[in-house]
């Protein structure tokens, strides 16, 4: 799969040195996620009131949508240094073992993708987070015995996209949980309207509308597009994001009104065109568009989902009228079981 792609919502190439000028350092200057940012600045202000560090927090929800802004946030309104790692970095039980012996009182450490922790490496997690102490074992066979190391009272936060796959023992360890929820386009204006201020770009509100729209909820592809969109606006014309250069710039990316890119539609059109709209299993759907299927559903899924073009049903994905619609296609007629109703009977009756 094509790396650079506009939508893929992991990291590229050129996206941390954006992501870090344009991290807001503050829950004020965070934009959206309003429960999120209401209930947190109370648990800080609380721990903070109390000197004591807070409670292990999860956050997950789909790629792009700021986990990580977020953890940082949290250190630096808590005052308190912050490590990040992540799950597929931490190899073996003694990886995590330095890394929580180097933490001071008060830290902040931050795990992304923690689903993709191993069993073992998790298993060290579990004494740290509860009675924050690291136990070691010592020697091997009938006289090998454990040591209980005692570890500074530090604060974990797991970011994952996948929640369900975390194991029961993981989840129930973290005393705060939040679900990150896609932005609303206006929300998504906002943080535009932020990053054009601080990158120097001049944007017109309805240039800046444009980008919002089309960046499917997700902050970082929205920075990402108003890059590309800038580049356009400085070849093409005199550098100015009006409504015209944004949306000449992203068709240019092939990125559709609604934010749709290729692979969004080549899932859709393969959902009506091969499987008369579902339903269709993930795997199935994976191997006819030539996708990953842990690609689609962390990645595509998420969006088509928020705008109702597709369903998850116990049967496999179906696509919906609003699919149809946006394809212009004509919707087959349906009858509960989701497949096609041929009516033998309706021309000789
Ligand atoms: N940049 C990326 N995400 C942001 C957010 N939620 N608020 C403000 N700026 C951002």
């Amino acid at each position: 799969m094509d790396s650079d792609r506009l939508v893929m919502t992991g990291l590229q190439h050129g996206d941390e040195e954006i992501e870090t000028s344009l991290r807001p350092k503050t829950l004020r200057e965070y934009i959206g996620q309003m429960k999120v940012k209401e209930s947190l600045g109370i648990y800080i202000k609380a721990a903070l009131k109390r000197r004591d560090a807070l409670d292990h927090i999860l956050l997950y929800g789909p790629p792009g949508l700021g986990k990580t802004t977020l953890a940082c946030i949290v250190a630096s309104e808590m005052g308190q240094n912050i490590r990040i790692t992540s799950g597929p970095a931490i190899e073996r039980p003694g990886d995590l073992a330095s890394i929580l012996t180097n933490l001071s009182h008060g830290d902040i450490l931050f795990i992304d993708e923690i689903h993709r922790l191993s069993r073992s490496v998790e298993e060290v997690l579990y004494p740290a987070m509860e009675d924050y102490a690291l136990d070691l074992m010592i020697g091997k066979g009938p006289t090998a015995r454990s040591m209980r190391l005692d570890l500074p009272k530090f604060t974990l936060i797991g970011a994952t996209t996948r929640a369900g796959q975390l194991s029961a023992p993981l989840r129930d360890r973290f005393g705060i949980t939040f679900r990150l929820e896609m932005y609303s386009p206006q929300e998504l204006a906002s943080i535009v309207l932020r990053s054009a201020g601080i990158l120097g770009m001049q944007a017109d509100e309805e240039g800046i509308m444009e980008i919002a729209r089309r960046s499917r909820g997700t902050p970082r592809i929205a920075n990402r597009m108003l890059k590309r969109v800038r580049d356009y606006a400085q070849v093409k014309a005199d550098g100015h994001i009006s409504k015209d250069i944004a949306h000449q710039g992203l068709d240019m990316l092939d990125v559709d009104e609604l934010g749709l890119d290729r692979v969004d539609r080549a899932v859709l059109m393969t959902m009506i065109e091969k499987f008369g709209g579902g339903p269709v299993g993930l795997d199935t759907l994976a191997a006819s568009t030539g996708e990953d299927a842990i690609t689609i559903e962390d990645v595509y899924e998420p969006y088509l989902l928020q705008l109702g073009f597709i369903q998850r049903t116990p049967r496999g994905r179906v696509a919906t009228s609003f699919a149809y619609q946006h394809f212009r296609i004509q919707m087959p007629e349906k009858n509960e079981a989701g497949t096609q109703q041929v009516d033998f009977f309706s021309e000789n009756t």
